[in-house]
C-alpha cells in the first residue's frame, strides 16, 4: 500500500465516530463463522457477505441532514435468497430501512394489506397473499434456524466501512470459501468527522460551502489485506452505457476484483453484464416472472467453484 493511500485510510478510520455496538457485531460474526466453518460432513461451507443499499454522508455530527446514495437494496435482498438456496451462509450487510430477504414486497407495499381481521378478532393472511406469505415465512425461518443468515445494518459511510472491515477480518480464516458480493452503493465523498459542524447547520448563514474528501477505495485493501483469499465481486453502476464496460474493466484491473457486475440504472432489473478477465457475459431475463439475480447467482456460484478448485490445486503443487 503506498504511503499517501495508507495515510488516507488511517485518516478515514481514525476520524470516524466509533461503532456503538462494535463488540456485539464482532461476537455475532465470530459465532456465525464458527457455526458455518464446516458442514456436518466436515466440508468447508461457503460464506458470502452481501452488501446492500446506499451509504449516507452526514453533514452534521448530530445529524439532521445527509447526502444519500441511490440503492433500494432490492438487488442485495434478492441475491441473498438465491445464495441461501445455493447452500451459502450469508452475512447480509444492509442499509437500515431497505429491502430485506424474504420480505421484498416491503417497504413499498403496505404490510397491513396482506392481513385481515375476522369477526372474532383473529388476524389472518388474506386469501390472495396466503401462498406467497406462507412460502416467505417458511424460507426465512428455515434460513435462520439453519444459521444461514446473519443481518447487520448500517446507515452512514463511517458505519459501513468499519463494519465491512470487521466482517472481512472475521471471514479471513475461511480463505477461498469466502465471497464478497458488494452490491452496496458506497459514497465517493465524505465530510471528515473533525471538520463537520456539530449542530444543525443554520440557513441564516447564507449559501453553504462545504469541502468533501474522497472516500478511500477500500476495495483494494479488502483484496490485498483484509481477506486476500476471498472471491471478490464488485458492481459498477452507470447511467451512460458508453462508459459502463470501460469502467467495469478498469475496476477489475485496478482493484484486483475477480468479477465486476456492470449494470445500467434504467435496465438494472432486466440485464447485467458479468465482466471477468477475458470475458463479458450478458444475462437478461425474458419476462417479469424471472429475476436476473437468479441467473447472476448461478453464474457466480460456478465462478466461485472454479476459483476454489484452482486455489486447492495451487496449494497441492
Ligand atoms: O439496490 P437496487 O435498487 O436494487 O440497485 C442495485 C444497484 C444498482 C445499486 C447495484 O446493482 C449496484 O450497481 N451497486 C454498486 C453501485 C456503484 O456503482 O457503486 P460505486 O461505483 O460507488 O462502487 C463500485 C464498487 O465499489 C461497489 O461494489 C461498491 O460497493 C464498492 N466501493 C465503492 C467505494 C468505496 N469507497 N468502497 C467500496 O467498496
Amino acid at each position: 500500500m503506498d504511503e499517501s493511500f495508507s495515510a488516507e485510510v488511517d485518516s478515514f478510520f481514525d476520524s470516524a465516530p466509533p461503532l456503538p455496538d462494535g463488540e456485539n457485531i464482532s461476537k455475532r460474526l465470530a459465532d456465525f463463522i464458527a457455526r458455518n466453518q464446516r458442514s456436518s460432513e466436515g466440508k468447508p461451507i461457503r460464506v458470502v457477505c452481501v452488501s446492500s443499499g446506499g451509504t449516507t454522508v452526514p453533514l452534521e455530527q448530530r445529524c439532521v441532514r445527509y447526502i444519500d446514495n441511490f440503492s433500494s437494496g432490492h438487488r442485495g435482498a434478492t441475491s441473498t435468497e438465491y445464495f441461501i438456496k445455493a447452500g451459502y451462509a450469508v452475512i447480509f450487510l444492509h442499509r437500515r430501512g431497505t429491502y430485506q430477504p424474504y420480505c421484498r414486497y416491503l417497504p413499498e407495499d403496505s404490510f397491513l394489506d396482506f392481513f385481515e381481521v375476522t369477526e372474532d378478532s383473529t388476524i389472518r393472511v388474506c386469501e390472495e397473499h396466503a401462498k406467497e406469505v406462507n412460502q416467505a415465512i417458511r424460507n426465512y425461518r428455515s434460513a435462520v434456524e439453519r444459521g444461514q443468515l446473519l443481518k447487520i445494518p448500517f446507515t452512514s459511510i463511517f458505519e459501513y466501512l468499519q463494519v465491512l472491515r470487521i466482517v472481512a477480518g472475521s471471514m479471513k480464516s475461511l480463505e477461498s470459501s469466502a465471497m464478497f458480493y458488494l452490491a452496496a452503493a458506497v459514497s465517493d465523498f465524505y465530510v471528515p468527522w473533525e471538520s463537520m459542524a456539530v449542530h444543525k447547520i443554520q440557513s441564516a448563514g447564507g449559501p453553504l460551502d462545504m469541502r468533501l474528501a474522497p472516500v478511500p477505495k477500500m476495495l483494494s485493501l479488502l483484496r490485498k489485506e483484509w481477506a486476500p483469499m476471498a472471491f471478490c465481486i464488485s458492481f459498477k453502476l452507470e447511467t451512460d452505457s458508453e462508459i459502463l464496460l470501460k469502467k467495469a474493466d478498469m475496476a477489475l484491473r485496478k482493484y484486483g476484483m475477480h468479477v465486476v457486475v456492470a449494470n445500467e440504472l434504467s435496465t438494472r432489473k432486466k440485464e447485467v453484464i458479468v465482466v471477468t478477465e477475458g470475458s463479458k457475459v450478458k444475462l437478461r431475463i425474458k419476462d417479469s416472472n424471472e429475476e436476473v439475480e437468479k441467473k447472476l447467482v448461478d453464474l457466480l456460484v460456478d465462478h466461485h467453484s472454479n476459483y476454489i478448485d484452482l486455489e486447492n490445486k495451487n496449494l497441492v503443487i
